[in-house]
């Protein structure tokens, strides 16, 4: 039976929120099991759909698990593989299975792995992950439906020049390259958080890389990796996500564990349209810091910009500033799915191409309303707890890829949420 979100609105969120562990982390570092035959400890690991949906992929290919009680501690081990082959379901469910490929060459010198098709968000093309390992020396080919990746014997490190910086095909090349032969050097990589943590992991394994966090990185490569232990950073997106959600209802919230500054540029947005986000002790307290929210220009960019993976959640607080803000989505072609949703619980925006112009409207109203994607999704959620009345947001397991207990979460700082069955 499918699960929905009710809300209550107009409740403000106060108090304290854990931010859980990154996500887009925890997915590449579990696929670090690939490129060693000793265990890998992985800690602060989000109990989330898409961990879930990667730990059945991976133990598909062969790998060895053990779960903690409490979900966020897995081990994981990769002595022999039983496959090299990762199912159109796998990767039907979650494109960042495509992961799987740059390690899988690396160490086991062959992959199949099905061709990721479009998704919610653009069509998102893997040619950059392709050329990537071509440049390595992999044959790759395309059949079937499936991209078929085979290595004659170890990778050679090879220059990398990206045309644009792509965080996942960034790791798959790090990933690949990290047992290959000689040096290889990424140039343009992508410099999300995730990528440093990745190769702190990585390094901590025996790989030897430098640059990470700039883009330019350099792998000299070894000739094996071993075991380790590591803990996930806390989910930036999650934090923002909070952060807006705190500000949309004229709460305050402790967003505890949250690296400050991993969001800087989303901080500064924030702080022009009224909206507090201190660095404390333990994380960051966010609250409006006047009674109205400014309109504030943004336009998505590769990190340090503002992420795309707040643009949706930044689109809902606007919606109720006063003046009106342009969004510009620069990342993804097709990331404005929750905008007609939005207009349905009152917003006011109008599309032309890449740039949504939000007109601020003084109150949202509740409604049922349904998304296509984790972040567009919460957005609604965001508005719905802003919003006069009552909100269903359907197909709540968009939200369950990437939100930890959100709706416990949310009912712990006051909101009126509860998870329905429909
Ligand atoms: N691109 C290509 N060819 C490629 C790879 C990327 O054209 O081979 C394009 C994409 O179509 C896009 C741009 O390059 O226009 C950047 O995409 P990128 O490859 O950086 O995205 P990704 O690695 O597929 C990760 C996150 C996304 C996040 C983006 C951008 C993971 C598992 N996913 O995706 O997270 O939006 O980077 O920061 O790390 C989410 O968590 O909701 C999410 C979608």
């Amino acid at each position: 039976m499918l699960q929905s979100i009710r809300i209550r609105g107009g409740v403000g969120l106060n108090g304290a929120v854990d931010i859980s562990g990154a996500k887009n982390l925890a997915l590449p570092a579990l696929v670090t099991t690939l490129l060693t035959s000793e265990s890998v400890t992985l800690t602060n690991v989000p109990d989330l759909a898409d961990v879930r949906s990667l730990l059945g992929l991976l133990s598909h290919l062969g790998t060895d698990i053990k779960i903690s009680d409490d979900k966020h501690t897995v081990t994981l081990q990769t002595k022999n593989l039983r496959d090299v082959v990762a199912p159109y379901d796998f990767v039907r469910k979650m494109r960042a299975s495509i992961l799987v490929l740059g390690p899988l060459v690396a160490r086991h010198r062959m992959a199949s792995v099905s061709f990721p098709g479009g998704c919610a968000i653009g069509t998102r093309g893997i040619d950059l992950h392709i050329k990537a390992l071509r440049l390595l020396g992999a044959d790759v080919k395309i059949e079937n439906g499936y991209i078929n990746a085979e290595a004659p014997g170890r990778l050679t490190g090879a220059e990398i020049n990206f045309s644009i910086p792509t965080v996942t095909g960034t790791e798959n090349s790090i990933m690949a390259a990290v047992l290959a032969n000689g040096t290889t050097t990424i140039i343009n990589a992508a410099m999300e958080p995730e990528i440093p943590a990745l190769v702190e992991l990585l390094n901590g394994m025996g790989a030897r890389i430098t640059g990470h966090g700039t883009s330019v990185i350099s792998i000299d490569g070894v000739e094996s990796l071993h075991g380790t232990s590591y803990e996930v950073i806390p989910d930036r997106i999650e934090a923002g996500t909070y952060a807006v959600a705190a500000a949309a209802t004229c709460g305050k919230l402790i967003l505890k564990n949250c690296n400050h500054g991993h969001l800087l540029s989303f901080f500064e947005t924030l702080h022009a349209a009224g909206v507090a986000c201190d660095a404390t002790d333990d994380g960051v307290l966010a609250y409006r810091r006047s009674n109205e929210l400014c309109a504030v220009d943004i336009q998505t960019a590769p990190y340090p910009g503002f992420p795309t993976d707040l643009q949706a959640q930044y689109m809902a607080l606007m919606s109720l500033s006063t003046g009106t803000a342009s969004i510009t989505e620069n990342i993804f072609e097709n990331r404005f799915m929750h905008v007609p949703e939005l207009c349905r619980m009152g917003a006011n925006i109008a599309i032309h191409g890449k740039t949504a112009i939000v007109t601020g409207v003084k109150k949202l109203n509740g409604a049922q309303v349904m998304a296509t994607d984790i972040r567009a999704s919460v957005s609604l959620v965001i508005a719905g707890l802003a919003a006069e009345g009552e909100t269903v947001v359907n197909r709540l397991y968009h939200i369950d890829r990437g939100y930890e207990n959100i709706d416990e979460k949310m009912r712990n700082c006051g909101a009126d949420v509860e998870r329905i069955s429909v």
